[in-house]
């Protein structure tokens, strides 16, 4: 059976849908852990209610970048997941998490990657800058996490049309709902072409 990892710093709702997936047998996978650098964070509760065990790891939990960097290492190895999947995490990954796991770590993107993505690019503002672009259609990216942000190679995008009137917060939502639907589909079908299911 494919098991995956989550790591997540907030809300948790892209954490949420891939683990009532999992759930409702439409996502064959166990979920061994999330870390998170949030211990207060949404995603935490959802774990919770999951039994999934919950490793927050940070600059606060571990100031010295060595141990910080050690503790994210011990959690990969102690349960050996097939993917690492990052939702919503807000924080670079240390490039020595990459090379312990080159092609196995996935994000999503709320943008049609390559636009909009790097630095700057996060939560709200990529919606703003949608908008300001006076865009026609956004939607998200899963793709897989590479040293440089947000450039890794692309998986799977989903279309969905900026509308006259669209707030930023409007927009998110619309791309968010997006984001539940194809994660998951996303990490079964490239679990698949990675022969893990
Ligand atoms: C999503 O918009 C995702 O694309 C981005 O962070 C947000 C996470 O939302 N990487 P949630 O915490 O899963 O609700």
């Amino acid at each position: 059976m494919l098991k995956i990892g989550v790591m997540a710093s907030g809300g948790g709702s892209n954490f949420k849908a891939i683990i009532e997936r999992i759930g409702e047998g439409d996502l064959e996978a166990q979920c061994k852990f999330l870390i998170t650098n949030n211990g207060t964070c949404g995603a935490v509760s959802h774990a919770g209610e999951y039994g999934i065990p919950v490793y927050h790891i940070s600059g606060k939990t571990h100031p010295e970048r060595a141990d910080y960097e050690a503790a994210l290492l011990e959690v990969l190895d102690r349960y050996d997941v097939d993917l690492l999947i990052l939702a919503g995490y807000m924080k670079a990954l240390p490039p020595c998490m990459i090379a312990r796991m080159p092609d196995r770590i996935l994000n999503i993107h709320p943008s049609l990657l390559p636009k909009f993505g790097g630095k700057g690019f996060w939560g709200i503002h990529v919606h703003e800058a949608v908008l300001a672009a006076h865009e026609k259609e956004s939607g998200p990216t899963v793709h897989l996490v590479s040293e440089e942000i947000d450039k890794g190679r692309i998986l799977a995008q989903v279309k969905v049309p900026v509308l006259e009137g669209d707030t930023p917060e409007v927009l998110a939502a619309r791309v968010l709902e997006q984001e539940h639907n194809l994660y998951w589909k996303t990490i079964r079908d490239y679990a698949a072409t990675l022969g893990l299911s």
